[in-house]
């Protein structure tokens, strides 16, 4: 095994629409050859995740987790009062998702596992081997067809048991836990996973778990969210602390391969003049808990803001830290903020504006002038030019590691007068994504090392509190006969990804 499984936190970038895909179909054959930033071995991918793809949610002795008791529990806090018992069947349905991806001509697939289905009941139960065999048969067939299995150990879904025994995140219990089903995902899965990646965007999760509350296990207080117990001003930091330490457990336990950390991450343009740099360092360390991992530390402006709130690394866990390969990072991007400083200046409440969340307010707009187009998601602007900033960003501080996009997409929310035609014909998707690919392709020429990118998602899915109802799929599903029918977009990836890489081996 020669890859580390990558952990990356995934950030959100602005940007402006832009139309380098005209260049490119409007450009002749060779000049394309030429200019395309892609090395023949790029991944083109498409992401999904267990809980949001799976569904058979009690099949073959797959165990309970926090997302099915709580979509079972509180149906009211998803805007569709759905669940992902069913989500879209992908796992009596993976052949034909398969078919869909080599239609698409993509060479990469990133999944994630269900911890419950492998361990119903961590390490306090036995393995479940139908789990064992369903990822591979998953891998297997990927392979089969030249598509990479990019695997993520964990996606937000965890056994319910880990819960109700320790709190999960809050004890370092669940480092032992993650340890444990890392090392049996390595050992069943690892002679032909190349590519891992350890938990996806524990950046954010933590901020809606623990800060805001409005993800399992519901924790927080207030101002952040109103929940029946929790600590916003320093659950997070504890819960962050041991996904980073989970983290660490997970790459030693690899240590024959390549391991990655995952997050997410915004685009940032300062909004103040003064101390820019810093301020937006600030934010940015605030969010992306990379630094731990690559320099044994918590950044000094996070260890300034939080005080006693931040968690302290041992001697032995620095050291251990420390000694961390990444081998690449992984980056969720969606969109881009302004960002006010709100330590050195008086700032309106808002998300950002508190200690815990770094004393920088996150705006989408400076004065009049939009950060970019909303679309259909409050969180999602567009703003291509963020994403090149925040790859450049990455690269300048984390000496040019190699990067992949592990997700990029767009989400159409679906209103009761939304026609299936309109759902199909997803004209903005396509502007959106042709306007992120550009920027990262000006981001490579800028000398970013980035070696993949994953559009999320292969089909429309169980987008969590959103349920059924924001779609982020290439493939539009029918949510009564599971039916997949490409968008427009999925032809628009099929070309993009002829014209860069495909050509490239004729
Ligand atoms: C990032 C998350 O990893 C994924 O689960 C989610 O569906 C997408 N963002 C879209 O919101």
């Amino acid at each position: 095994m020669n890859n580390l499984p990558i952990f990356v936190f995934i950030i959100i970038l602005q940007s402006l629409i832009l139309s380098s895909s005209c260049l490119y179909q409007n450009s002749s054959h060779n000049i394309l050859q030429d200019s395309s930033p892609f090395p023949s071995d790029f991944l083109f991918g498409t992401a999904s995740s267990a809980y949001q793809y799976e569904g058979a949610f009690l099949t073959e002795g797959k165990g309970l987790n926090n997302w099915d008791i709580f979509t079972h529990e509180n149906p009211g806090k998803i805007r569709d009062e759905n669940n992902g018992d069913m989500a879209v069947d992908q796992y009596h349905r993976f052949k034909e998702d398969i078919q869909l991806m080599t239609s698409l001509g993509v060479n990469g697939y990133r999944f994630s596992i269900s911890w419950s289905r492998v361990l119903p009941r961590g390490r306090f139960g036995g393995i479940n081997y139908s789990g064992i065999k369903y990822y591979n048969r998953l891998i297997d067939a990927l392979i089969s067809r030249g598509i990479k299995p990019f695997v993520t150990l964990n996606h937000l879904d965890y056994p319910q048991e880990l819960e109700n025994r320790f709190q999960s995140w809050l004890s370092p219990e669940m480092q032992n836990d993650f340890g444990y089903l890392a090392d049996i995902c390595f050992k069943h899965f690892g002679d032909r996973v190349k590519h891992w990646t350890t938990l996806n965007e524990p950046n954010q999760q933590i901020i809606l778990t623990h800060l805001k509350g409005t993800f399992p296990p519901s924790r927080c207080s207030l101002p952040y969210g109103n929940c029946s117990q929790g600590n916003s001003e320093r659950e997070p930091f504890i819960a962050a602390h041991n996904t980073i330490l989970a983290h660490a457990k997970a790459v030693h336990i690899y240590r024959r391969g390549s391991l990655a950390l995952w997050c997410k991450h915004h685009g940032l343009n300062p909004l103040a003049i003064p101390s820019q740099i810093e301020k937006l360092q600030r934010e940015l360390n605030l969010f992306i808990p990379i630094d731990p991992i690559i320099y044994g530390k918590y950044p000094k402006e996070m260890v300034n803001v939080l005080g006693s709130a931040l968690p302290r690394f041992s001697r032995k866990e620095m050291e251990n830290l420390k000694q961390l390969r990444l081998d690449f990072i992984g980056i969720n991007h969606y969109t881009s903020y302004f960002i006010q400083d709100c330590l050195f200046s008086t700032c309106n409440a808002g998300d950002g504006a508190s200690k815990a969340q770094g004393f920088a307010l996150k705006l989408d707009r400076k004065g009049n002038v939009s950060i970019g187009e909303l679309t259909d998601v409050n969180w999602q602007h567009i703003h291509p030019e963020g994403f090149r900033k925040t790859l450049n960003y990455l690269k300048n501080r984390y000496h040019n590691i190699p990067m992949f996009i592990t997700e990029n997409g767009f989400g159409d929310l679906q209103k009761p007068e939304t026609t299936l035609t309109e759902l199909l014909n997803d004209t903005k998707r396509i502007q959106y994504m042709s306007g992120y690919l550009d920027a990262l392709q000006s981001a490579m020429r800028d000398g970013a090392n980035v070696k993949g990118y994953f559009a999320w998602s292969l089909l429309d899915n169980f987008e969590w509190l959103y349920g059924y109802k924001l779609r982020f799929g290439l493939f539009h599903v029918d949510y009564t006969s599971l039916k997949r029918t490409p968008k427009l977009s999925a032809s628009w990836y099929k070309n993009y990804i002829g014209e860069h890489i495909r050509r490239k081996y004729y």
